[in-house]
């Protein structure tokens, strides 16, 4: 298998000794570029016959890679060294795309050349429209993007080999330009009207907004403030380090799976309400509070040990600070509905939450702010979506940072299958009872 040469560069600054019964050994020190030093304990089991024990993965750096930076403590957020706020203020998502891919923002003929790869896949196999129909029309849309990314695979047996270069390349391709018509067609399915076939003269954004919103018998314009908004949003989806859905890319991936059967499980992942699915959520809990007045009720519930309710939208495992991203998405979502005339309600009430959580000792205390989905709902509500999209929305953003870490994964000359070890507590070695006797 090929492998990239740049993958490897840790830097030993030091080494710890740990004392056990079995004499003392010396854990080597890892100096990152930013960040706190990492301690390696891959020789640990063979030299002591020690686990380590780190349920959620709070303290266990699973890999070391060169893609995102976060600061949760300061609310820094960089992609390849470039802080969020400035690549979301002046790039397109394909420069975005081609800098975690590659390393490098690109110049203009490498900007031109990488829109031109991926417009070149943006269409689907005729076949895939049989695949929709087969889905109820009230399937989830995450439900059918699980199931037609996976589904891929199947249509491309020509970029499956993951040891070649050029398949990998070939793949990372398909899968980018082929996550907007997926995921506008689960969107139509969804509404009842027909699939739109990708424009390539558009940009990446335009050209998803307009498969979602055009249809065939009137002609449709792409809102430029709406494109902003969405391109804004894709950016500030499109990577965020080592989170559930991209752990669960890199370790389906180790595995040697193919690329698509991958981004499925980091789909699979992301569903869930405490990654993905928060702005959906967001939405839903701003409808059960109703109004400003019932606001400190529900603060209250969200303190209470013994109910489960939590603010969706506040709270975040790495950031501790406001999450930069909901800055810029919080003068996006006044952007967009001052361009589009909405006046939501849902934002002043969001606002208002905002601010007396904040005021609140318990949310300080343990340093819970607003996160990136706080605001993304009201957003994507007022562009049209149905909340049941929002999720497969920041799928499709995330696909770029998903092949990104899969392809850093592969080129990494360390690369093995993902195993972790576990903490037994269960039976220890029991007798067979044969079933007349139980
Ligand atoms: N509302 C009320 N209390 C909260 C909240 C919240 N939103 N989030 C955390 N807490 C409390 C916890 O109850 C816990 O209290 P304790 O110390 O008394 O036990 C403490 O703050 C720490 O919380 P943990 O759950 O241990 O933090 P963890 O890192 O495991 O969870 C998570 C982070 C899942 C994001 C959590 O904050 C949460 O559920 N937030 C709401 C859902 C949400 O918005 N998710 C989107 C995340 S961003 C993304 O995925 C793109």
């Amino acid at each position: 298998m090929s492998k990239a040469s740049t993958a490897v560069n840790q830097n030993v600054s030091k080494s710890y000794k740990l004392e056990t019964d079995k004499g003392s050994f010396d854990l080597p020190v890892y100096s990152p570029t930013n960040g706190p030093d990492v301690m390696d304990v891959t020789k640990l089991y063979g030299e002591t016959g020690l686990f380590t024990y780190d349920p959620g993965f709070a303290s266990t750096a699973s890999c070391e890679s060169k893609i995102t930076f976060i600061d949760g403590e300061e609310g820094i957020l960089r992609y390849r060294g470039y802080d969020i706020a400035d690549l979301a203020a002046n790039c397109t998502f394909m420069e975005v795309a081609r800098l975690l891919i590659y390393g490098e923002l690109p110049n203009k003929k490498e900007k031109e050349t990488f829109e031109n790869q991926i417009t070149y896949h943006t269409m689907v196999h005729e076949q895939m429209h049989f695949f929709y129909r087969g889905f109820r029309r009230d399937a989830h849309p995450m439900a059918i993007m699980v199931g037609v990314v996976g589904a891929l695979s199947s249509f491309y047996h020509d970029s499956l080999d993951i040891t070649n270069p050029e398949h990998r390349e070939l793949s990372t391709h398909r899968l980018i330009a082929k996550m907007a018509t997926l995921a506008a067609m689960t969107y139509k399915y969804a509404v009842g009207q027909p699939f739109i076939y990708p424009r390539n003269d558009l940009s990446y954004t335009e050209n998803f907004l307009h498969m979602c919103f055009s249809v065939p018998s009137e002609p449709y314009v792409v809102n430029p403030t709406v494109a902003s908004a969405m391109r804004r949003i894709f950016i500030l989806h499109a990577d965020h380090e080592q989170n559930a859905s991209t752990s669960t890319v890199r370790l389906a991936g180790s595995s040697g799976a193919n690329p698509f059967a991958c981004i499925a499980a980091g789909i699979a992942s992301l569903w869930g309400p405490a990654h993905g699915g928060a702005n959906e959520a967001v939405l839903t809990m701003l409808d059960e509070i109703g109004s400003k007045e019932n606001i400190p009720e529900f603060v209250k519930k969200a303190k209470d040990k013994n109910d489960p309710f939590r603010l969706m939208g506040f709270g975040h495992r790495v950031y501790k600070n406001y999450d930069p991203r909901a800055k810029v998405m919080q003068e996006s979502c006044h952007q967009v509905l001052k361009e589009l005339g909405v006046n939501d309600p849902k934002l002043e009430l969001a606002m208002e939450l905002e601010r007396l959580a904040l005021e609140d000792d318990y949310f300080a205390e343990k340093k819970l702010y607003p996160n990136v989905d706080f605001y993304s709902g009201i957003i994507l509500k007022a562009i049209g979506f149905p909340t049941s999209m929002f999720t497969v929305l920041f799928a499709l953003a995330r696909t770029v940072g998903w092949i990104s870490q899969w392809r850093e994964m592969i080129e990494d000359p360390r690369q093995r299958i993902g195993r972790p070890r576990q903490l037994y507590t269960g039976e220890g070695e029991r007798k067979f009872v044969p079933l007349s006797k139980r």
